[in-house]
Order: structure tokens, then sequence, then C-alpha cells
């Protein structure tokens, strides 16, 4: 199962992945990083820049591969996922953009009408992650309603990267990012598959506050289904989930994972 680690703050979160990942590039300094948005992890890229600049480390060989993207919005667009993930991740930590990817960037906007341009593209970016020897460290959220990446509840928990269409509650969830007008959110997306997910070589789940804690419970205490998508963690051999108390509250086994932790020897990183 995966390790489950309740911390006090995204701030103590954050730092152990921060550790993880300065750990990775000592050893192979052209790791590849699996990289979300959304709120969720926004400290721990912050810990990552810090400590990156802390140490002096060579981040100049290191690559990314997002998650996921939005079809139809410009690649320029504010709130698309190229343009964030250049702003949360790439810019702050100083990694080289060349070699940082977002499923959507070959479509570069296209409308979902261009069926041929986007048809290819999600096999094309399982390829392309594949021949860059595959993810090292994945970062993900988790959604309310149990999905990773833009896998909505119901996907196939052995899907590569494809187009999906988000769900209505998906979209009222992010409308608040577009002025509040869910037409503005875009109706489908690209995404890395649960498949696709689930052969990175390290998975750090994130998950802060009581509207995730149904959600927390379903993936690690509940049965592996697809209705809870993030729930195929638990057929991963290297899965940390890193939660706060509020994330952690409806765990049955939370005595159990704390008393695990506390007694982790000191030699064992995430
Ligand atoms: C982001 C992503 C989503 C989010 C999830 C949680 O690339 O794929 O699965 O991780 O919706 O979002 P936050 O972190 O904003 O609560």
């Amino acid at each position: 199962m995966a390790e489950v680690i309740i911390v006090k703050d995204q701030d103590e979160a954050g730092e152990l992945y921060a550790k993880a990942v300065v750990d990775l590039i000592s050893r192979k300094p052209d790791a590849v990083l699996g990289l979300a948005t959304g709120s969720s992890p926004l400290k721990a890229y912050e810990h990552l820049a810090k400590l990156v600049k802390e140490n002096n480390v060579d981040v100049s060989r290191v690559r990314g591969f997002a998650l996921d993207e939005y079809i139809g919005l410009p690649l320029e667009h504010e709130q698309s996922y190229h343009s964030t993930i250049r702003r949360t991740v790439t810019d702050l930590i100083d990694l080289n953009p060349d070699l940082v990817h977002v499923p959507g960037d070959v479509l570069n906007g296209a409308p979902l009408s261009e069926g041929s341009k986007i048809a290819h593209a999600g096999a094309d970016y399982d390829a392309a992650i594949a021949a860059a020897g595959g993810i090292d460290v994945q970062i993900l959220g988790i959604g309310s309603d149990g999905h990773v990446g833009f896998n909505e509840p119901g996907s196939s928990l052995a899907s590569g990267t494809r187009v999906k269409t988000l769900t209505e509650q998906t979209r009222v969830d992010n409308r608040r990012f577009f002025d509040g007008d869910i037409n503005q959110v875009p109706t489908h997306c690209i995404t890395q598959g649960i498949g696709t997910i689930l052969r990175a070589k390290h998975l750090v789940l994130l998950a802060f506050g009581s509207n995730k804690a149904d959600a927390v419970a379903a993936t690690l205490e509940g049965g592996v289904s697809s209705l809870c998508p993030a729930s195929a963690l638990q057929m991963h051999p290297h899965a940390t989930v890193i939660i706060d108390e509020a994330a952690a509250s409806k765990l049955k086994l939370a005595d159990y994972y704390r008393w695990v932790y506390t007694n982790k020897p000191s030699w064992q990183g995430i």
C-alpha cells in the first residue's frame, strides 16, 4: 500500500517533496519530473525552487512532463496548463523550457473539431515519456471526486494519454479561474491516463483540506475502482500520499500511518 504521511501543513509536505526531488537530481541530473497544476503542488514547487537555490543544484538537464491540458485554449492563455506550468514550475525552478512538455503543446490551441491533429496527440505523448526513460517522480493532486490528472470517475484504470470530457463538477470547480463563468471553461481536455500515471516510478500525491477527506479515504481504504480513479494508486509499488490532518480526517487507519511514519528509519527517504 501507499505510504501515508500526515503532516501539519503544506510547507511540511513541500519540504518532503523538495528533498526527494533534490536527492533524485543528485543521483540522476537528467531526472524526469511528472508535473501537476492546481493549488495542491504550489508550495511543493516553491520549496523545490528554494532547496535548488540553497544547494546550488544544477537543474539544466532536468526534464518535465505535465499531466494534462485543456483542449482549445491558446497556449498563451493565462489559464492554459502550458502557461501555468511555465509560471509555477519552469520559471520558478529555472528549468530549461525546451525540456518541459505539456500534452497540449503540439495542439497549440487547436479546437476539438480538428480531430486529425488531436487523434494521435495522446499516444505521441506517451511515446515521448517512454523515450525519455519514463517519469521518475510524478506529483499528483486529487479532485474531490477522486480524479487524478483529468481522469474523472469512470476512467479506465489502464488508460493512456487521451482526450476526455470534463465533468460538470470539474468545470464548476474550475470556473473560478475563468471569471466565474462556466461557459469559458473548456469542455474537453487531454490528460495522462491512469495507466500512464501508474508507469511513473514514484508517485507523490498531495491533498489538503476537509473537502478532500472523502476522496482520500476512498483512494487509500476503499476498493480499487474506476469510480475513484485515484484508488489505482493501491496498485503502485511506490506511492507516497502526503496529506494534512483535515484531509486525513476520514481515514480508519490514521493512527497506524502515524505510528509507521514515526518509526521509520531515518535513512529511508520517501
Ligand atoms: C492538475 C490535475 C488535477 C488536480 C486536481 C486537484 O494538473 O490534474 O487532477 O490535481 O483537480 O486540484 P487542486 O490541487 O487545485 O485541489
